[in-house]
């Protein structure tokens, strides 16, 4: 199987003072030096989802091509009152086809110390309901507003910690992405 495999990474927040952007571009650096793999980083930010729901209204066509490209999701989730943020779940929720047999990693970010584990294992039975098949490998930024100078780069004493924990990740949702594209091509 010599695929080249797109990879959505999918950041979880809009405010101005946002920090787990910085994960998430982060994560999206170690993709790209994944073999075989294109990555798209898509900013919830950059999006315009009206009202609720996935009627052709509530979708934006070009986050509806992303998720129809994507062979393999991989969601950055801050952690909001134990939960995931709204704007991430009004993303998410605007489609439902394009996620089915497709896999996705999550990993947690939090200004404390439990590195968003909430809001990662909230958005689990979320993942399973969209058809998506949930990795078993999450990587957590917690403290994420300290792990990263102001330009969004990881601090140096953090680097090795952070790019193995995101690459181990990654190994585990390229197998699993590879293998599903496999599935959805060759079985009926
Ligand atoms: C509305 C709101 C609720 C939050 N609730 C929690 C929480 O329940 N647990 C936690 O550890 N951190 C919580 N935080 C802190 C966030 O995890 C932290 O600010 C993180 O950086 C949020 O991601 P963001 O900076 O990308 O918005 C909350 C922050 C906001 C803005």
């Amino acid at each position: 199987m010599n695929y080249t495999l797109t990879i959505a990474i999918l950041a979880g927040t809009t405010r101005e003072q946002r920090q787990s952007i910085k994960a998430a571009q982060f994560v999206a650096e170690i993709g790209r030096k994944q073999e075989g793999v294109e990555i798209l980083l898509v900013d919830p930010k950059d999006f315009t989802f009206n009202g609720d729901g996935n009627d052709p209204e509530g979708k934006d066509p070009r986050y509806t091509d992303i998720t129809a490209r994507a062979d393999a999701f991989f969601v950055i989730v801050p952690e909001y009152n134990h939960s995931f943020p709204g704007s991430l779940k009004r993303m998410l929720d605007s489609e439902l086809e394009n996620y089915n047999h497709k896999p996705v990693a999550i990993a947690g970010a939090s200004s404390g110390n439990w590195g968003g584990v909430r809001a990662v294992e909230s958005l689990v039975p979320v993942m399973r309901e969209m058809g998506l098949v949930v990795t078993s490998v999450s990587p957590y930024f917690p403290r994420v507003q300290d792990l990263f100078t102001e330009d969004g780069s990881i601090k140096e004493e953090y680097k090795q910690q952070y790019e193995s924990n995101v690459s181990r990740a990654f190994e585990e949702l390229l197998w699993m992405a590879k293998t599903l594209k496999w599935g959805r091509e060759n079985s009926k």
